[in-house]
């Protein structure tokens, strides 16, 4: 197969993610046939770098000798069993091993399918929590300006770059939002800590006037990647830990793109302290 002859099948048949197809008229479409470590490569032999780790998701790259030999093992043992009522070696053996390097506090594991589904999942705890605590008047979310937290309607909702929100506005439930402590708004002179602290002060004000409707406060911690790989200093969590605590609002971390060592600590929030 040579390199063309797929990119012509390809745009038959498949619709791509966050993709305006037209696009691909003017350009090309990466056909890929291996990858090794971070190298893709294509059916011509050309290779490249896979940098920006396949939607950040293969951070311990291509064909992992150890990831591989693990899911063939596994595969002639058990493939998949339903997870309500059943249980199974491989699932407690993960949650035991995800307690032990999550922080302290997080005691056990709820296993969703992929990033914006776990989001969906988050919320619908966080809501669940409060009306089992006979507060069901905490049903509002709060999140950063340009965050991203994913594709599906909850998930859309809670995200705000208007590129992949606007069209769906009318379906999205409303949320709160703060505006977000991102380093490139600072001014100038001005340090990422002290810029940090001056924007958390209109989350402290809306934790302050609104918490009693609000069930949980929604952060990509350091980084909102998808809004720009836009990086802010942690002191914005560590007061933001502090509020969410003492106004009694759950603080969500999502952590789907800078999670499992990608910021120098295991997860972005240690950094918060
Ligand atoms: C911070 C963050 N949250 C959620 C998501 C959604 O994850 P998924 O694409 O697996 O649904 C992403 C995806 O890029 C993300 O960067």
């Amino acid at each position: 197969m040579r390199n063309a002859d797929l990119v012509a099948r390809d745009l038959k048949s498949v619709w791509h993610p966050c993709t305006q197809m037209k696009d691909h008229e003017s350009l090309p479409l990466i056909p890929i046939k291996r990858g090794k470590g971070v190298w893709l490569e294509d059916f011509e032999g050309n290779r490249y770098i896979d940098a920006v780790s396949s939607w950040w998701v293969n951070i311990f790259g291509h064909a992992n000798p150890r990831i591989n030999a693990a899911i063939q093992h596994q595969i002639g043992e058990l493939e998949h069993v339903i997870l309500a009522g059943f249980s199974h070696e491989p699932v407690v053996n993960l949650s035991e091993r995800l307690i032990e390097v999550t922080p302290p506090g997080l005691n056990k594991c709820f296993y969703a399918d992929n990033g914006s589904s776990a989001i969906e999942a988050a919320l619908k705890m966080s809501y669940h929590y409060w009306k089992n605590q006979g507060k069901p008047a905490k049903k509002n979310f709060v999140n950063l300006s340009n965050s991203y937290h994913g594709e599906t309607l909850g998930a859309l909702a809670l995200g705000d770059v208007s590129l992949y929100k606007d069209t769906y506005e009318p379906l999205l439930m409303k949320v709160m939002t703060a505006p977000s402590p991102d380093a490139f708004n600072k001014e100038p002179g001005e340090t990422d800590e002290a810029y940090a602290l001056r924007q958390f002060e209109a989350m402290e004000q809306l934790l302050a006037e609104k918490h009693d409707e609000i069930c949980a406060v929604v952060v990509e911690p350091l980084i909102q990647c998808a809004g720009g790989m836009r990086m802010h200093h942690p002191v914005y969590h560590t007061r933001l830990r502090e509020a969410c605590d003492r106004y009694n609002v759950h603080l969500i971390a999502d952590e789907i793109a800078v999670g499992f060592g990608r910021t120098g600590t295991l997860f972005a929030c240690e950094q918060a302290g």
